[in-house]
């Protein structure tokens, strides 16, 4: 037998068992261990599951929204430090969070007033974020207990998160099935696989929230991580954070970060769309045809050598910068979020894609199958 069938049938019975389960030396600390997280207003049991690989790499993962709630990665000296924010305890994210790490559905970003036209029927949907709709609505995917399984797979460590949206909820055609698989590697990648099918037409636009500090969770501004991102072409936007429909060129504007480039050397250019933004928030258009998993952006935080890769089947990423947090939110070890202390990379298809025909379709129908991988890679140099 080999080492991975051992590691793979002590893993399955110990996880049938409700234990944690850890390797042996010969692989390290590789495991995944399962812990009570608490429970929701409405009774509803959440855990928390922390893979582990065999470089020592983190990735805690609550049941509750499929939150990312820790993730350790690497620096020059080999430190592995925690870069997502969030909170210790359940509570911090039922208390109402910015989306700190979650999975975000059915569709990630904004939908125009909240209303789309599908098959010739219109659909209203609930409204959160003035008058339109954002990431799911008022209960979206980052609110709901999600089923999990934990196994040890040849890629690596695995969490399978299950969930099934009803149809009609938050104003969404079709009984929709997700499915996100986390995996830890030991190339100290996570990589997020999400499927889903329908039995009506629906738009879907799945996402993972979290946000990044590079330097560590709760050291300050992001404003000196150094972003490269590969599109030509970005979505501007309206007041509200609507696209426009148009699809602008970067060159010559503060969104060229084709050349890695400090977040903070443009951000106070006179520049509506910044403005607009209150700093960056905004869709990039990747320069790819297709949607194979290909290198999206990455991230460079010169003290600590640290590096992020973004690799997606999706065709854009949403770029956003921290610019609501406001030291409101008290985090992990009572750390104070504040303006721009974590950036996000969300891998997507476009902002309000079911009202702008001439973006890339949302539309999952019946006997489809809705399939995106996105993985974010961490080294340093
Ligand atoms: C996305 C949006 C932002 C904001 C954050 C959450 O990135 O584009 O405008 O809503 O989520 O605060």
């Amino acid at each position: 037998m080999t080492h991975w069938q051992k590691s793979a049938i002590t893993l399955a019975a110990t996880l049938v068992l409700g234990v944690s389960f850890m390797c042996s030396s010969a692989c390290g600390s590789e495991g995944i261990a399962r812990e009570p997280f608490g429970h929701t207003a409405d009774g509803k049991a959440v855990d928390l599951y922390t893979l582990t690989n065999a470089n020592g790499m983190e990735v805690a993962v609550t049941t509750y929204g499929g939150i990312v709630v820790k993730l350790t990665a690497p620096d020059r000296q080999d430190n592995y430090a925690d870069v997502v924010l969030g909170f210790d305890k359940l509570e911090g994210y039922l208390a109402g969070h910015p989306y700190f790490g979650a999975i975000v559905g059915r569709y990630g970003n904004r939908i125009a007033k909240g209303k789309f036209t599908l098959d010739g029927k219109q659909y209203t949907l609930a409204t959160n974020n003035g008058e339109n709709a954002l990431h799911g609505g008022l209960v979206g995917f980052d609110k709901k207990v999600w089923r999990a399984r934990g196994a040890l797979t040849r890629e690596g460590m695995t969490l399978t998160l299950n969930c099934v949206s009803a149809d009609g909820e938050e104003g969404y055609p079709g009984k929709l099935e997700v499915k996100v698989v986390y995996t830890l590697t030991n190339d100290d990648e996570l990589k997020i696989d999400y499927t889903a099918t329908t039995d009506k037409a629906t738009p879907i636009n799945l996402t993972n929230h979290s946000y990044f500090n590079l330097a560590g969770q709760g050291t300050g501004d992001i404003l000196g991580h150094e972003l490269t991102i590969d599109a030509d072409r970005f979505t501007p936007v309206d007041a509200g954070l609507i696209p426009t429909g148009e699809l602008r060129p970067v060159e010559g504007t503060p969104f060229d970060f084709r050349k890695g480039t400090a977040i903070g050397a443009r951000i106070e250019a006179d520049d509506e769309q910044l403005k607009f933004g209150g700093g960056y928030d905004h869709n990039f258009v990747l320069n790819k045809k297709g949607n194979d998993l290909t290198l999206a952006a990455s991230v460079y935080e010169p003290k600590t050598g640290r590096v992020m890769e973004v690799y997606t089947t999706e065709p854009g990423v949403q770029f956003y910068c921290g610019n609501f947090l406001d030291g409101s939110n008290v985090g992990k070890g009572g750390k104070v979020y504040n303006f721009r202390n974590g950036m996000c990379l969300e891998t997507q298809h476009f902002p309000n894609s079911p009202n702008q025909p001439d973006f890339p379709s949302t539309i999952l129908r019946p006997g489809e199958e809705y399939r995106t991988t996105t993985v974010y890679k961490f080294f340093a140099k």
